[in-house]
This record gives C-alpha cells, sequence and structure tokens, in this order.
C-alpha cells in the first residue's frame, strides 16, 4: 500500500469512463466527426499528459488536426517553467480570437501547469474572454466531465483548478502521436523545492506510481511495436521512496530490460543528491538501458546551489559526473544550467563556466534565471540587470558550442547501433539516435523508421552527427 499517495477511487474513473461513453454517442450523431488540436507547451511531462487528453478526445469520437481554423475543440496544455513559455502560449490563445471567428462554436480549452496557477487562471478568466475551459494539472482525469459541460449550452465558461497534493490514478487511454518512442510516466509531481521553480507549486507532491503498473504498461509499448521507452519523472532517481514497496528507479530499469524485444529505455530527469552508485550500475548492466544521463547541475558555485536549495556541493556534483564515468564507459552527461540566478555575482558565474570547461559535457540547455510568482528566489534581491545576465549567457553558450563542436567531431569515424526514430522536416533527412542519445542524420528512404542500424558516422556539427549505414 502506498503511504502517502492518494488514488482517485475507481468509482470516480468508472463515472468518468461512463461520460465518454456519453460523449462517444453525442460526437456519433453529429453530421460531421468533431475534429480536436491539441498544442503543448513544456516538458515531456506535458507531452505525456497530451496524450492522455488525446486519448480520452479518442475515445469519445473525435479525430485530430493541426489546423486550428479546422479545429471544433483546440486544447493548449500550458508550461510555467519561464516567463518566456507563458508568454508564448498566451500569445498563441491570444492569436485565437481570429480562429474562433471564422469558425462559430469553435471551443478553447486551456490546461496544464500555467493555468494551475491561481493568478494565471485569473487572468485568463479576465483577459481571454474567448477560453471556454480552463483546467488544473490535477484536473486531467477529470477532463471528460469537464468537456462534457463545456460541450452542453450552458452558462459561462468553466474554471476548474484546484491547488492540492495531487493524486494517482491507472487506467484512462493515451493516444500516441509518435510511432517509435513513447513516454512512461513513472511518478508525478516534485517534493525538492528548488528556490526558483514553480513545477512543486503547479504539480503537487511527489506520487509513484506502482512498479508492476509501470512494468505492465512498458510491455504493452514494447508490445504495440514502440522502439524507444522513456521514462519520465522530475526525479527519477527519488522514484518510490514514497512507497513502501521497496522498489527503486534501478528496479524498473531492470526489469524492464528484461522484456523481450529489441527496444531501448532512456529516462528523464535524475536530480544529482539521488544519483546512487546503483543506478550507474544498473545502467552499466542493463544492455536496452541508454548510455546517457540527463543530470541538471544549475551552478556550479556551491554558495549559489545552497541559496537554489539543490541539496549538493560543486565538489558532490563533480564527483557523481566522475563516477558515472568511470562505471558506464562512453556514458553521454548532459545537464541544465541557470544563469544569472538573484544574487549570483560574476565570480560565481565564472565557477559556473569552469565547471562546464573542466566536465565537458555532452550537450547543455542554458537558461536565463526567470523569476516565478509564488517562489522564494522571487523574493531574493536580484541586482544585476538582464543586460548583464545576457552577456555572462552569451559567454557560457560560446564555451559550450566550442565543446560541443569538439566531442562532436571525436565521434567521426565511429561505429554506432542507432534507433531510426523520424524525418528531419527541415532538410528531409532521416533522424536517429545513439544508444548515447546522440542525434545523427541519416540519408536514407523512410522505409527505414522504426529500424535499429549500425551506422557509421562521416562527419559532424556541434549540435548533431552526419552517418551512413554500414
Ligand atoms: N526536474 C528537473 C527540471 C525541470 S525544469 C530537474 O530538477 O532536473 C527544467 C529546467 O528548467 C531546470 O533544470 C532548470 O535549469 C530550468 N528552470 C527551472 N526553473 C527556472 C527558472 N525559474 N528560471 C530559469 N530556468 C529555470
Ligand atoms: Fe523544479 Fe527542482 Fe523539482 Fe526539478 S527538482 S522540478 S528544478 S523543484
Ligand atoms: Fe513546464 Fe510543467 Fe513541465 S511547468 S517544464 S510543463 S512540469
Amino acid at each position: 500500500m502506498a503511504h502517502n499517495v492518494i488514488d482517485v477511487p475507481a468509482a470516480e474513473l468508472e463515472r468518468q469512463k461512463k461520460i465518454m461513453n456519453r460523449m462517444a454517442e453525442h460526437t456519433a450523431a453529429l453530421p460531421e466527426t468533431p475534429l480536436a488540436m491539441v498544442d503543448t507547451y513544456g516538458c515531456q511531462q506535458n507531452e505525456a499528459d497530451s496524450e492522455k487528453i488525446r486519448g480520452m478526445l479518442h475515445e469519445m469520437g473525435y479525430r485530430f488536426t493541426d489546423n486550428e481554423y479546422e479545429a471544433d475543440l483546440i486544447v493548449i496544455n500550458t508550461c510555467a517553467v519561464r516567463e518566456h513559455a507563458e508568454m508564448r502560449a498566451l500569445g498563441n490563445v491570444g492569436a485565437l480570437v481570429h480562429a474562433k471567428r471564422a469558425k462559430p462554436g469553435q471551443l478553447i480549452a486551456l490546461c496544464g501547469c500555467m493555468v494551475t496557477q491561481e493568478q494565471m487562471a485569473k487572468k485568463v478568466k479576465t483577459s481571454y474572454p474567448h477560453v471556454d475551459l480552463v483546467f488544473g494539472t490535477h484536473e486531467l482525469y477529470r477532463f471528460p466531465e469537464l468537456l462534457e459541460k463545456t460541450v452542453k449550452p450552458h452558462k459561462g465558461r468553466i474554471f476548474e483548478v484546484r491547488q492540492i497534493d495531487g493524486e494517482r490514478f491507472e487506467g484512462l487511454p493515451s493516444y500516441r502521436i509518435h510511432d517509435v518512442k513513447a513516454w512512461l510516466s513513472v511518478m508525478y509531481g516534485c517534493n525538492n523545492f528548488c528556490s526558483y521553480c514553480i513545477v512543486p507549486y503547479v504539480r503537487g507532491r511527489e506520487r509513484s506510481r506502482n512498479a508492476q503498473n509501470v512494468i505492465d504498461e512498458a510491455r504493452q509499448i514494447i508490445d504495440a511495436g514502440y522502439k524507444e521507452i522513456t521514462l519520465l519523472g522530475q526525479n527519477v532517481n527519488s522514484y518510490g521512496k514514497d512507497l513502501d514497496e521497496g522498489r527503486d528507479f534501478a528496479y524498473l530499469i531492470e526489469e524492464i530490460n528484461k522484456i523481450p524485444g529489441e527496444f531501448v529505455i532512456r529516462f528523464m530527469t535524475s536530480h544529482p543528491k539521488d544519483a546512487t552508485q546503483r543506478l550507474f550500475d544498473t545502467l552499466a548492466n542493463c544492455e536496452k538501458a541508454e548510455r546517457h544521463i540527463h543530470l541538471p547541475f544549475q551552478s556550479g558555485s556551491s554558495r549559489v546551489l545552497q541559496a537554489m536549495n539543490r541539496r549538493y556541493t560543486r565538489e558532490q556534483y563533480i564527483a557523481l559526473v566522475e563516477a558515472a564515468r568511470r562505471t558506464i564507459p562512453g556514458v553521454a552527461i548532459t545537464s541544465d544550467v541557470i544563469v544569472g540566478f538573484p544574487g549570483e555575482t560574476e565570480e560565481e558565474f565564472n565557477e559556473t563556466l569552469s565547471l562546464v570547461e573542466q566536465l565537458r559535457f555532452d550537450m547543455l540547455f542554458t537558461f536565463i534565471y526567470s523569476p516565478r510568482h509564488g517562489t522564494p528566489a522571487a523574493q531574493m534581491p536580484d541586482p544585476f540587470t538582464r543586460a548583464e545576465k545576457q552577456v555572462w549567457f552569451d559567454r557560457l553558450l560560446d564555451a559550450q558550442s566550442r565543446i560541443s563542436a569538439e566531442t562532436q567531431a571525436a565521434h567521426v569515424g565511429k561505429e554506432y547501433r542507432v534507433l531510426i526514430d523520424g524525418k528531419n522536416s527541415s532538410n528531409g533527412k532521416l533522424t536517429a539516435r545513439t544508444s548515447c542519445n546522440r542525434l545523427v542524420h541519416l540519408n536514407e528512404p523512410e522505409t527505414l523508421i522504426g529500424t535499429f542500424q549500425n551506422v557509421r558516422i562521416t562527419n559532424s556539427t556541434t549540435w548533431s552527427l552526419e552517418g551512413e549505414l554500414i
């Protein structure tokens, strides 16, 4: 039994399923099959939630479109992690006024992390009157009920956003848009309260899924023909700590690795404070586990790390990366970093730069600090201007571009087994990933999508490799 986790009662999920059936009868009686467009911002967790929304819509008789002028229903799944993500979503929601004018009766729904913040739900209510339905991250399983209310003639718009610790549920359908890769959430929420971050406020407390449910879903995904499973959580390394089932994240990898078939297991994100030697050993021993760890460090200064509430020091982080590299030969380490945390000095920024030079990440996702409403960091004195932070940011980007180009070039001439996972729409080449999650472009026919192939690397750029089949 779970300790602190509250499950959505089975009867409540049954009720939602009945509503889906009722909605399916409703849509079947319409003169034309209704079309839905689901647009997703933010991280893979949001992508996974959007697959659930599509799954529910599919059962309710909707089909899908990418064209907002054609859609009877538009669902925008929003992100709140930085101001930029919110501005983009709001800008696009604002522009939907035109689509709605051109298609009377069109319904617009907003969900996800941004609108789970009280002040943002209010802002949508007052400033975006063409939005019909708003529901928070904790209302996902109630989508059938909320959509039914929205579709039926009713008085007024629907806003359902609870600020709660969050619940777990199983059994809602997913409609996956990729053919080759599938997301699999192993846990929801976050308990870490890094002082800059909004996620714990909008996603609730950490809730691990039952291990057997995760493994069963992995088996279904593989049986359905997917070749890549990405295990998702804000901090997968603390998987299972909230349950008393004695299962950790390494156990999940071991068990999924045992499932017969040709596929790869990826995962994200790992928090350094919970990464263990046992995890590294497991990755080294499980042949289907990728040789890649995304391990965000956020800052190279122990003083800033403490102010961020990250609960590790620069030295501990470096030791962890060294242990991973020792245990898993050839492992790729990628990371996230924030520039310009409130009160960060130039000397402290230089410590970030020196850590990047020392550890030579395979890839680095760099962000300028963005104050988030209600987080402790938003209250801290922040003496440096955006323009000053931008100068540091550019220095970091230059350093990483050089390092990435050098580390990528080191692969030219080498041979790897890759999974061909899609096609690049801009250059028409096939995209493939090595076990270290490096992107390889191939000039090959589309029929190879979804297959594993051996390739030789012929060329490299800063962010990708070129290869040919061998
Ligand atoms: N759970 C993951 C991170 C999820 S958010 C982890 O802890 O590793 C993804 C990244 O966004 C973070 O790693 C961080 O680098 C960045 N980020 C989060 N909040 C931010 C903020 N307020 N300003 C700028 N970047 C932020
Ligand atoms: Fe945010 Fe920290 Fe949780 Fe990651 S671990 S989601 S950065 S609070
Ligand atoms: Fe954004 Fe929510 Fe993910 S804030 S990064 S979509 S958990």
